[in-house]
C-alpha cells in the first residue's frame, strides 16, 4: 500500500490549484478553463470537476468540495431545478447543471446506483483519458448483498462503460453521513481508500483526496485493492483515521 504524501502546499504536487473564486454557471467555469492553457509540462492549471447524483454521497461529496470551496458541477436525473436547495446550503462553489454538462468535465464523480451508471454517462463525449471516480457500490436490494459480476472487480464493469477514460474507484467505503463531515478528527485525518489500473490517474485522484482534508491510501490495481475496496470486499463500513505516529518519552 503506498500512502501518498499530503501536497506540501495545496496543489503544489499537481495541477489542482489553489480555490478559485466561484464561476456562476457551468459556461464561466469552461471559460476559464479555456483561458488557462496547459503550462510547459502539459498540465493545465483548473481542472473542472463535477459529480453526477446528488443523493447521499453525492450531496456529501459536494459538501466536502464546499468546504474547500472548489468549483464544482452537481447534476441529477431530475434536472439542475431540482438542486437550487442544496446550492442554496452548500454555496456559490456548486453548480447544478445537466447531466451532458457534467459529463464534459476533467474529472467525473460517479455518485449514482450500479445499476445506473451506463444511463447516467449514456451522453458523455469521448472520454480521452478524463477521470473518472467510481463511488459506487453493486448492491442488490432488498436483500443488502453483493451484487454477482461472476468474481470480476466492479469498477472493472464501470470502467466498460466509459471506454478511453481513467477510472479510479474512490470514496465508496465510508458511509454518507460520516463522509459528510469534517475529515479532520481525532488528531488525524479519516482515510479514504482509492484503487486503479493507471497509477498517474490514482496519483492525481489521491492528491484531490488530500486536498478535501482526507488521507488517502493507495489500494493499487483494481484486481486487488478495488476487491478489498467493493461492497463484500474488506474494507466497506469501516470508518479509518490516520494519526501521525506518538511521540514515545524515554
Ligand atoms: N449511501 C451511502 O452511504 C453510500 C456509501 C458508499 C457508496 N455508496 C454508493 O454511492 C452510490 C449512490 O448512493 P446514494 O446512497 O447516494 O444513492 P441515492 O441517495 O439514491 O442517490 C442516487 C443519485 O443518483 C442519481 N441518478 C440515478 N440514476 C441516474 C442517472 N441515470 N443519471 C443521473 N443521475 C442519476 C439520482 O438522481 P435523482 O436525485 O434525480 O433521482 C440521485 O441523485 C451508489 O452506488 C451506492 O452504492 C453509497
Amino acid at each position: 500500500m503506498v500512502v501518498p504524501p499530503p501536497p506540501t502546499s495545496p496543489g503544489s504536487s499537481s495541477s489542482w490549484q489553489d480555490a478559485p473564486a466561484p464561476a456562476s454557471d457551468a459556461n464561466e467555469l469552461a471559460a476559464r478553463r479555456a483561458s488557462h492553457p496547459p503550462n510547459s509540462h502539459g498540465e493545465r492549471t483548473i481542472m473542472t470537476i463535477a459529480i453526477i447524483g446528488s443523493g447521499a454521497i453525492g450531496h456529501a461529496l459536494a459538501a466536502q468540495f464546499a468546504r474547500k470551496k472548489i468549483d464544482v458541477l452537481l447534476a441529477n436525473r431530475r434536472g439542475p431545478d431540482s438542486l437550487a436547495d442544496i446550492v442554496r446550503e452548500l454555496g456559490a462553489t456548486i453548480t447544478a447543471t445537466s447531466v451532458a454538462d457534467a459529463l464534459r468535465s476533467d474529472v467525473v464523480f460517479l455518485a449514482v446506483p450500479f445499476t445506473s451508471v451506463g444511463d447516467a454517462v449514456r451522453e458523455a463525449p469521448a472520454w480521452d483519458g478524463r477521470l473518472v471516480v467510481d463511488a459506487t457500490n453493486a448492491i442488490d436490494f432488498p436483500a443488502f448483498t453483493p451484487t454477482d459480476l461472476g468474481g470480476r472487480p466492479s469498477t472493472e464493469l464501470v470502467a466498460e462503460t466509459v471506454p478511453g477514460a481513467r477510472v479510479v474507484k474512490a470514496f465508496n467505503t465510508i458511509p454518507a453521513a460520516v463522509l459528510a463531515i469534517d475529515p479532520a478528527s481525532d488528531g488525524g485525518r479519516r482515510v479514504v481508500f482509492l484503487s486503479g489500473d493507471d497509477t498517474g490517474a490514482n496519483a492525481e485522484v489521491a492528491t484531490l483526496i488530500e486536498r478535501l482534508g482526507f488521507a488517502a491510501i493507495d489500494l493499487g490495481r483494481l484486481s486487488e485493492g478495488g476487491r478489498l475496496q467493493q461492497f463484500g470486499g474488506a474494507l466497506p463500513v469501516l470508518d479509518l483515521i490516520l494519526r501521525p505516529p506518538a511521540r514515545r518519552s524515554h
